[in-house]
């Protein structure tokens, strides 16, 4: 099968479109033939970072590092333990994250329950993007942020990946929400169903919300200090990137009584269930702005390194 390989960390010459044998499936496990890839600012951080393939990817010794985990397509075969599933069966999900997903292949060995039905209404590309992202917003905003109706919520890169299904995530449960970004995502923001949209190059969120009851976080830096400041004494903070180990940070959540967790991500098929059924409903749809083919996977890499895209891009097969 054709696949795209990582022969070392560094730039996008480093992905080798390349022939390997079609992965062998464990007995829970399901062939997919691949018909879209999501493309996530993660793999990019593991093509580049050297620790970043330990972190993520934990490959085995000599075998060919794949990177990717967000794929949608078509179930070829099935493991023996596998019931959920028959062959023809379109699916999509993230598969083995935090591990080795080697979604950037014509085929997958998925485990069965990481994978939920691709609602008929959606294209395997829109199925693609809701993966990681979708999961992300999801975890962050129900998991863990436990939204309920009425609760104000901030978002910030409300226009990315992850921020456009936490707006419309956060909405479908009754949210208030306020979504971040520059000012040219004002208009797509507040598309998404955001009550109220915060230019971050011109406004200090913090100045205008102080009284959030969730703030979902995913810069690096200072600005979960500046979050912090925007939820409400008692409110939830979610951080996707920062960890809560410095102690001043700590010292700040607790004389706020606030809860602070970072999210890690992890593949669900319960999850990508409930999620399937927002964009089943309509309730939740992909923005996809940039597809590409899967030899030009190099030019989704540019792209997404650049942090500005708006919603999800992704890769499409034959
Ligand atoms: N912990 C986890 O499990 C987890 C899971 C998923 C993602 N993540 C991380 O979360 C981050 C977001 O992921 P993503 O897929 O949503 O990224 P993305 O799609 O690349 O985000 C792009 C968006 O970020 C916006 N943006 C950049 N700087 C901003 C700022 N200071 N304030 C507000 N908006 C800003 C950009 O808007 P403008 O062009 O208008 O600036 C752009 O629309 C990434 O760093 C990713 O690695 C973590």
């Amino acid at each position: 099968m054709k696949a795209i390989t990582l022969a070392s960390n560094g730039g996008t010459e480093n992905l080798i479109f390349t022939e390997i044998p079609t992965p062998a499936i464990k007995e829970n496990e399901v062939l997919v033939r691949v018909k879209a890839i999501g493309i996530n600012p993660v793999d990019a951080f593991v093509r580049t970072h050297p620790f970043a393939l330990e972190m993520f990817l934990q490959p085995q010794p000599g075998e060919p590092v794949i990177i990717g985990w967000d794929i949608s397509g078509v179930v070829e075969a099935l493991g023996k333990a596998v019931t959920q599933w028959k062959p023809g069966d379109e699916v999509f999900g993230m598969v083995n994250f935090r591990g080795h997903g080697k979604a950037y292949a014509e085929y997958v060995a998925a485990p069965a329950d990481q994978l939920a039905l691709k609602p008929g209404n959606i294209s395997h590309e829109e199925a693609a993007a809701a993966t990681l992202a979708a999961l992300t917003a999801w975890q962050a905003l129900v998991t863990y942020g436990k939204v309920k109706t009425g609760e104000k919520v901030l978002i910030h890169r409300a226009g990315g990946g992850v921020g456009h299904y936490a707006v419309q995530i956060a909405k479908h449960f009754g949210a208030y929400v306020i979504g971040t970004g520059s000012a040219a995502k004002k208009d797509f923001i507040l598309g998404l169903g955001a009550d109220e949209f915060i230019d971050y190059t011109a406004t200090q969120f913090e100045d205008i919300v102080q009284d959030a009851d969730i703030v979902i976080d995913s810069l690096f830096g200072d600005h979960i200090f500046r979050s912090l400041d925007a939820v409400k004494e008692g409110g939830r903070l979610i951080a996707l990137l920062v960890p809560f180990t410095d102690e001043k940070l700590i010292q700040k959540v607790r004389a706020k009584k606030v809860y602070a967790h970072t999210l890690n991500v992890s593949s669900s098929g319960e999850d990508m269930g409930r999620v399937a059924a927002l964009l089943r409903s309509g309730e939740v749809r992909s923005h996809v702005s940039a597809t590409y083919a899967f030899e030009d996977i190099t030019k989704a890499h540019d792209e997404i390194e650049t942090g500005k895209t708006i919603g999800k891009i992704v890769v499409s097969l034959p």
